[in-house]
């Protein structure tokens, strides 16, 4: 089978790193890929995520068999649409399921219709009435933008003059354009975070082991909220027998619903939760893998990807040929000082060889690319050290061990991936 990987992320390779091990596959390209897909022996095509024309006659040209989008963009724009009427497999949810994640307000409309816990919300398409709604309903309040943001759309407002800039900035100075277009007030919520992701044929939803992200870009959860600075599974806040109760309650209505409404979603769904003292309720769903919690969650992977993907595709989802790894992985990103805002490119990386010589451990890279046989940095998440362990305190020393190995100006990384999971694990046996 001939592989088309949309994205260029640590997602994405760590996509391409799995789907090689099909016997099913022979070849894998990624458009437009990076430095690490290249390493894995994929073709880089130039083809940008969002050039949808493009990646159709990149997939006709190239005779691929199943395209794997990696990230939401083309999701959302409807590569999958394009490509079913092309004729072409792909892996993934139609442009309207793909809304889940697109747009805020049609995902509060689905949760509200199939009965899904959620915080309680309000949604606006005027910047003054939002703005009379937090003069008269105060802070906290989280301000959402409707649209895509990359992760950078939500304000936890502390205080009502932050929730009234917050509305300004994305309602009328426009700071992510069109996905400002409406607002979300929504309740603040506390609780643990955890993300929840299933494999999904249209009609069945199959749980991925848990898995926790680190949204913050600083230790102890400080900083502006990121696309993820580390991850690991099996998350021990969300023991497997709780999975189970939570995607009943909280991705099978949904996908339910979609079905209902001719649209079957396919592909992978991603439930963000956040563990309140009243119950789990979800903050978002996300339409595909997260990343980086794609990267640990795959090194556990023990099935056959290209053949889940078939699967998900052709309806018949048998959770017998999903199996995970019993060790748990655990993923610390590299990033450029300055991420998640503007930072330095071009910067030389080096000692992925020695890292990955460690064994159980895997360098997925994200903003890399290879200049003049040099491997260097292109963006603000560089790579995802990523290692395997019997526990979580030995995937966590080897991938820090593993990490210290890696040389490259100007980065930064958090020092605590996996400690809450530690700290957990330790209360429990108090
Ligand atoms: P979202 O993109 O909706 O998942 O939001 C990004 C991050 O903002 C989440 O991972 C949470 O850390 C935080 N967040 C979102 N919604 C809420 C909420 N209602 N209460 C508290 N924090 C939230
Ligand atoms: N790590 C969170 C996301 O991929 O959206």
């Amino acid at each position: 089978m001939r592989i088309l990987v949309i994205g260029s992320g640590g997602r994405e390779h760590a996509l391409v790193w799995k789907l090689k091990q099909s016997p099913l596959v022979d070849k894998i390209f990624a458009a437009p890929g990076n430095g690490g897909t290249k390493r894995e022996g994929a073709i880089n095509a130039m083809t940008p995520a969002d050039d949808l024309d493009g990646l159709v006659s990149l997939a006709r040209r190239e005779k691929i068999d199943l395209v794997v989008p990696g990230p939401e963009l083309p999701l959302t724009l409807g590569i999958i649409d394009r490509l079913r009427q092309a004729g072409i497999a792909a892996f993934g949810p139609d442009a309207y399921c793909a809304q889940l994640e697109g747009s805020k307000a049609f995902a509060k409309s689905i949760m509200a219709k199939a009965g899904v816990p959620t915080a309680k919300y309000a949604v606006f398409n005027d910047v003054e009435a939002a703005k009379n709604h937090i003069v008269k309903f105060g802070a906290p309040v989280v301000v959402k933008a409707d649209g895509l943001a990359a992760g950078k759309g939500v304000i936890a407002a502390k205080d009502s003059r932050e929730a009234l800039q917050a509305v300004e900035d994305i309602m009328a100075a426009r700071a992510f354009g069109a996905a400002g277009d409406k607002v979300i007030l929504e309740e603040f919520l506390q609780g643990e975070e955890v993300s929840l992701l299933c494999f999904c044929d249209g009609e069945h939803a199959v749980p991925l082991p848990s898995a926790q992200d680190h949204k913050a870009a600083y230790d102890n959860d400080q900083g502006p909220n990121t696309g993820g600075m580390g991850a690991y599974s099996p998350a021990p806040m969300l023991r497997a027998t709780d999975a189970g109760k939570m995607v009943d309650m909280t991705v099978r209505p949904v996908l339910k619903e979609l079905a209902a409404s001719g649209h079957p979603f396919t592909g992978v769904i991603y439930a963000g939760l956040m563990l309140t003292s009243d119950g789990p309720r979800v903050l978002e769903y996300n339409t595909r893998f997260g990343d980086p919690e794609c990267q640990p969650l795959l090194m556990r992977l023990g099935g056959d990807l290209a053949q889940i993907m078939l699967d998900c595709i052709n309806g018949g989802l048998d959770p017998v040929n999903i199996q995970w790894s019993k060790q748990t992985a655990l993923g610390i990103v590299l990033a450029a000082k300055g991420y998640p805002h503007a930072c330095a490119k071009g910067q030389v990386i080096k000692g992925i060889e020695d890292a990955e010589n460690i064994p159980g451990v895997k360098v997925f890279h994200s903003g890399t690319a290879v200049k003049d046989n040099v491997l260097v940095s292109s963006g603000g998440r560089v790579l995802c050290v990523t290692a395997l362990g019997d526990d979580l305190a030995k995937a966590q020393s080897t991938a820090y061990t593993a990490l210290e190995k890696i040389q490259m100006k100007n980065s930064f990384y958090r020092r605590d991936i996996g400690n809450k999971g530690i700290r957990r694990l330790a209360a429990a046996l108090e």
